[in-house]
């Protein structure tokens, strides 16, 4: 069967689909149906079924023979270190850390915050939650205290996890203090709190409150799996919206399992046993989907990669590691294969290395520019597919289904929606658009198996966010079109979201920080184009009347307190001083056209602003940072 074969089968029995794709994961109870409709439009999958994520992503492959198999390699340039870990040995380390959960008394639908770095630590103990039924949430290690503090308030984790430290090239990242700092800045208190005391720096625990990784594993009874429901809640991942508070993004435990095992064959082509990676992170949803739950849950080898596309040494840490580790399908961001191709522009690193092994390239979390596609495929002789998804989905929403059948690429389109996804092109008044227009795009109800049912303590905020603009549909937040042939083409975010080096981040949320500067009376933040990082977040400041402090200070502290307070991912380098913002005669700031003026790009001023000299005020403003033309 091609695709459009696989497309219309789901179309004609959507339930027939996903019970037949169900068949692949082991139930405890298998569902007696697949959707659960009875409270739309919040739709659930397998809610009768009883699953277990451990089971499905460990265990049942030490019974099926693939014990000896490696489940994990970790590869960490910044530490000089390589590991192994079997899927025996992993079947062994997580359940005797799940043991030693639920002996301080962590059980089925308690929460367990987990804030690591890239170690097959924070796999085991993603792992040893699913074990129990506990919900995990992952923290970005590049997230500051504060970031912290806000997730931990809204999850109220019965424990958290922790390693003493990251590594990022040239500096070590401080958890234990940051995560104390969020913990004196919450309202919710955990139980207890796990280290991992790593070698490159040793935390100070707190007597009676955290306890060594290690020694609170020894000689604890190591813990079975416990059934769950369906819909019962695998994780939280919280996520950028419009506002500074994160969206804590829901993932139920059936659907989870059955669409990503799905996709390893027919979205990445990839057979059980293979070796699979997702250079990305724990902390986004790539990393949840793609280092830890689909790879282990199909039988793979995952990579887990502690370092940098580039500087960790050198632009050749992606073939080495290909090479090394005998890597058949690889993933990762456009930003990283930007960052690589700087530093060496002719790939003349690939030729050291044997990628023959490799058999594709799946990019996502950000546009892929034309540009970088070509590069990669010229420089590794490999086909690269782009795919378009959002932490919402936590798998493909368009994509090449190359497992089916390899599609021909359209340079800057992520290709075709998945079975399981009818995208319609959408105009402001709702109706669905011609192909070739420029629309919202959006998700004809039910979403498949495995996407969000709702935010965790905030189902209002999910109609809202999602369910109420279109009603029937899904709102992903992206504008785009569909062409002729049925191609998508994801152009913008209709929100105020960013992307930043593959990272989503809110603009919102960086304004909220910076209207906090005593001297701050009124600003924006807008995305801008960047070579390497796709967009880079750029702040206009209106200072408080009277205010005759150097600018420069100013912007100095802007940009230290969201360093502070969001994070150094927020990577929020960019600020001016501007005497006014441009606004509609109703208030409304030109956002859009303020973004056009960074970029040089083209524009008419819309009718309704309010004062267009306001413009070339912004323009001048900016040309001393290189934008603006
Ligand atoms: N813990 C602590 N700090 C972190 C961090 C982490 N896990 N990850 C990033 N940071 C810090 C960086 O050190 C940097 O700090 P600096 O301002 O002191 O230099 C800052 O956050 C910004 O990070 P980033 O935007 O990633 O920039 P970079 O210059 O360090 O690296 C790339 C640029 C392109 C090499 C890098 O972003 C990359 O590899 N991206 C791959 C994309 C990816 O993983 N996307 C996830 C979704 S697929
Ligand atoms: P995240 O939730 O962090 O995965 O970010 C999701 C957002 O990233 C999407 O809504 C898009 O705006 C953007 N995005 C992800 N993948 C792609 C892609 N392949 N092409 C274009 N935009 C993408």
């Amino acid at each position: 069967m091609g695709y459009s074969d696989v497309y219309a089968a789901w179309q004609a029995d959507p339930d027939a689909f996903w019970m037949d794709a169900a068949k692949a994961i082991d139930w405890v109870r298998p569902p007696s149906k697949a959707l659960f409709d009875e409270k739309a439009p919040l739709y659930e999958w397998y809610s009768d079924g009883l699953v277990n994520g451990c089971w499905n992503a460990v265990d049942r492959h030490v019974e099926a023979g693939r014990g000896n198999q490696a489940a994990i390699i970790w590869d960490s340039p910044v530490t000089h270190t390589k590991r192994e870990i079997s899927y025996f040995e992993l079947r062994n380390r997580v359940a005797t850390l799940a043991g030693a959960l639920r002996a301080k008394g962590v059980e089925k639908g308690d929460r367990v915050i987990i804030y690591m770095p890239m170690i097959p630590e924070a796999l085991e103990a993603m792992l040893a939650c699913a074990r129990l039924g506990a919900i995990h949430s992952v923290v970005f290690g590049g997230f500051a205290a504060h970031e912290l503090a806000v997730r931990i308030d809204d999850a109220k984790p019965k424990a958290i996890i922790a390693a003493s430290c990251g590594i990022e090239p040239g500096r070590i990242v401080h958890y234990k203090p940051l995560l104390d700092g969020a913990l004196k800045e919450a309202t919710h208190q955990p139980d207890f709190c796990v280290i991992f005391q790593r070698e490159q720096e040793v935390a100070h625990l707190e007597e009676g409150r955290d306890f060594n990784w290690h020694g609170f594993q020894y000689g604890v009874e190591p813990a079975e799996c416990v059934p769950v429901e369906g819909n019962h809640p695998a994780y939280i991942l919280y996520t950028s919206g419009t506002t500074g508070a994160p969206k804590g993004v829901v993932r139920p435990t059936g659907g989870h399992l059955v669409a990503l095992n799905w996709t390893m064959k027919n979205v990445y082509n990839t057979e059980p046993g293979e070796v699979f990676w997702a250079a990305s992170d724990v902390g986004w949803v790539v990393g949840h989907s793609y280092i830890c739950y689909a790879p282990l849950v199909h039988g793979n080898t995952t990579v887990v990669f502690e370092g940098k596309p580039v500087g960790t040494p050198d632009a050749g840490t992606f073939w080495r590691v290909i090479e090394e580790h005998k890597v058949r399908t690889f993933f990762t961001a456009p930003t990283a294969f930007r960052a690589v191709k700087r530093d060496d522009p002719k790939g003349e690193m690939v030729k050291d290395y044997d990628l023959s092994r490799l058999r594709a390239i799946y990019l996502a979390g950000e546009r892929a520019d034309p540009d970088t596609i070509e590069w990669t495929k010229a420089t590794t002789g490999k086909p690269v597919y782009d795919h378009w998804w959002q932490t919402e989905t936590g798998y493909t929403i368009a994509g090449n289904p190359v497992g089916i059948e390899p599609l021909p690429v359209k340079l800057g389109s992520p290709t075709v929606p998945m079975p399981g996804y009818d995208v319609r092109i959408l105009g402001e008044d709702g109706h669905e658009l011609p192909a070739g227009e420029l629309g919202a795009i959006a998700v004809k109800l039910p979403l498949p198996p495995g996407t969000l049912p709702t935010l965790w303590n905030a189902e209002e905020r999910f109609r809202k966010s999602y369910l109420e603009h279109f009603p029937g549909y899904y709102e992903t937040g992206d504008a785009g079109m569909k062409d002729a042939d049925g191609y998508l083409w994801i152009m913008a975010r209709t929100d105020d979201v960013i992307n930043v080096a593959g990272h989503r981040l809110s603009t919102g949320g960086m304004e909220e920080v910076l209207a906090g500067h005593p001297d701050v009376a009124e600003c924006a933040v807008v995305g801008v184009a960047d070579e390497l990082k796709g967009q880079l977040p750029m702040g206009f400041l209106c200072l408080n009347k009277g205010c005759d402090r150097p600018h420069g200070e100013i912007v100095k502290e802007c940009v230290a307190k969201v360093r502070q307070e969001i994070g150094p991912v927020a990577a929020f380098k960019l600020a001016v001083v501007v005497d006014r913002l441009p606004k509609t005669r109703s208030g409304k700031i030109l956002r859009g056209t303020m973004v056009k003026i960074c970029d040089n790009a083209e524009f008419r001023p819309p009718a309704t602003i309010d004062d267009p000299a306001i413009l070339d005020e912004i323009r001048e403003a900016v040309r001393p940072l290189g934008y603006g033309g």
